[in-house]
């Protein structure tokens, strides 16, 4: 059988999710407003435009459209930044093992992402070329927990919603697959991510026997 196999890509294919937030927090400091690790989770998996939004209300700011578009092009440069030196070598521990067995079972792979700098990231660690369809941050209008993006890479795999199995770190990004009606993976904490279907601290503690049952169901 063919399944839908989704991706996210920050925080499950790559450890980006600490180069946001050190983005973030530098715009933070600069407005003056607190924000924590606790306070990065609301930002996972959420668009960069809703994430500037979810800091200044967390510091009741209020700012022109002008201020707000300076600060989206401020943080996207400091990110850029510390993508400049990417590699292989930031790929999650795990990753490339599970996309190289999806491939070798025929597996249609497909990228999940609210980010615009994904096929960058994708080509700079080498693993552009496992990917059937790349949905990211360019090609939907809604946020995750909104399904859009999952369903549109379903639909370009050709698979129905109810076969696609979905990998993500983010609340946000759980919630989209479980109302999509996939089978929805957490990589991470099981109790930021316990209303995932499944959770793993990492891709190396998913045996090959886990997948190939996510396979044959
Ligand atoms: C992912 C990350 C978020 C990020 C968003 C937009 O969902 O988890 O932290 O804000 O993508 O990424 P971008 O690279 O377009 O700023
Ligand atoms: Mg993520």
């Amino acid at each position: 059988r063919k399944k839908a196999f989704i991706f996210d890509l920050d925080g499950v294919i790559v450890d980006t999710a600490k180069y946001h937030f050190l983005a973030w927090q530098k715009i933070a400091q600069e407005l003056n407003i607190e924000f924590t690790l606790e306070h990065n989770e609301l930002l996972k998996g959420v668009s960069r435009v809703r994430s500037l939004d979810i800091i200044l209300e967390l510091g009741n700011v209020e700012a022109s459209q002008e201020d707000k578009n300076k600060w989206l092009v401020q943080k996207n440069e400091e990110y850029l930044t510390y993508l400049v030196d990417m590699d292989q070598s930031e790929l999650l521990p795990g990753v490339l093992p599970v996309l190289e067995f999806l491939k070798q079972n025929n597996q249609p792979i497909a990228l999940g992402s609210a980010s615009k700098n994904a096929r960058p990231i994708l080509e700079k660690t080498g693993i552009l070329h496992y990917f059937d369809a790349v949905v990211d941050g360019n090609d939907v209008t809604n946020a995750k927990p909104d399904p859009e993006v999952f369903l549109i890479a379903a639909q370009l795999l050709q698979i129905p919603a109810h076969d696609a199995i979905v990998f993500e770190d983010s609340v946000a990004g759980v919630q989209a697959a479980n109302i999509a009606k996939m089978t929805s993976i957490g990589i991470g904490d099981k109790k930021t991510l316990f209303e995932a279907q499944h959770i793993f601290a990492n891709f190396t503690q998913m045996e090959t026997s886990f997948i190939e049952d996510l396979i044959k169901k």
